[in-house]
């Protein structure tokens, strides 16, 4: 069993989804633009990939998902109408986000083959190092973010880590489940900390190993790019991560993190109303409106 712990530079972000649960919003603009409370989704996973030390990011992108490239560059015009007008503080709020130079690198799945094909897609920008995964309409409530949450554990412990949250068993269907170590077989629950010994993708109702599902944050090492080059189509027709991942603990430790915090799939039209609703009543500067706006509607 191998176990490696480099640093964590890189990060991939798969946003080549079409974001069909919300059509036709997503149309002309990438799902994963749409703005939770005052900024686009990827705003708040960029900022979990950054504070969790990640120097590079890798995007996956797809067609009519140019937009995503501008996000992190300037918009002249826009900015110079700001300044001219003394809107300091939201220009500031911009620049910070901006990319830094050589920061971002954007490649193309150019056909929807599934999540493992686009992380596949990244393998040359990532090289031969430990990365991370970050599903961009996945955001995780929490301080510190659940990608901070996994490095952390990854000092530790090192090899591959999956960030996983307990779901209604009657959900488990829809995810990638963590089938949890017994505990005599080196299992046991070490605080947020679960063994490992397979996982499944989108297991049919009734068979899932555990309620654990995977919820979009991963450390994963280098091999599992040689893994998904030949990994044949899974759950859904789709080249699924979880079935390359799955390959891969035959030769590599994998550990389980319940990350502290509160996750919102905002692809969904349900969960991107709970993130809005959640995160403004969340904001210094609007909770109190938000609140009295969502009683007066109750
Ligand atoms: C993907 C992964 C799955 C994971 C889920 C989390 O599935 O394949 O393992 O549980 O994201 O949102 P998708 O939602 O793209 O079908």
């Amino acid at each position: 069993m191998t176990t490696t712990i480099g640093r964590v530079r890189k990060a991939v972000l798969p946003v080549a989804g079409l974001g069909t649960r919300v059509l036709p919003g997503t149309k002309t603009t990438p799902k994963e633009l749409l703005n939770v409370v005052d900024r686009p989704i990827l705003s708040y996973i960029a900022e979990e990939a950054r504070e969790a030390g990640i120097e590079h990011i890798v995007f996956v992108t797809g067609r009519s998902k140019q937009a995503i490239e501008d996000y992190f560059d300037h918009q002249i015009e826009l900015e110079a109408q700001l300044a001219a007008k003394g809107k300091t503080d939201i220009l500031a709020t911009m620049n910070a986000e901006l990319a830094r130079p050589g920061e971002m690198s954007f490649t193309r799945q150019m056909q929807p083959k599934g999540l493992g094909h686009a992380v596949w897609c990244a393998r040359d920008i990532v090289g031969p190092e430990p990365f991370a995964v970050l599903l961009p309409d996945v955001i995780v409530d929490s301080q510190p973010g659940a990608l901070k949450q996994l490095i952390d554990v990854y000092n530790e412990v090192g090899g591959n880590i999956i960030g996983v949250e307990a779901v209604p068993d009657s959900e488990t269907h829809k995810y990638g489940v963590v089938d949890p170590a017994d505990p005599s077989d080196g299992g046991e629950r070490q605080g947020r900390r679960i063994g490992m010994k397979g996982m499944v993708e989108k297991p049919p109702q009734g068979t899932a190993p555990s309620n654990l599902a995977i919820s979009g944050r991963y450390i994963l090492q280098p091999e599992i790019f040689d893994l998904l080059t030949d990994q044949t189509a899974g759950a859904g027709g789709e080249i699924q991560l979880t079935d390359a991942m799955a390959r891969l603990m035959t030769d590599q430790s994998f550990t389980a993190v319940e990350y502290a915090g509160v996750t919102h799939d905002c692809g969904d039209k349900i969960g991107l109303l709970r993130a809005n609703v959640a995160l403004a009543l969340k904001r210094p500067d609007l909770g109190a409106a938000a609140r009295a706006a969502v009683e007066k509607l109750l």
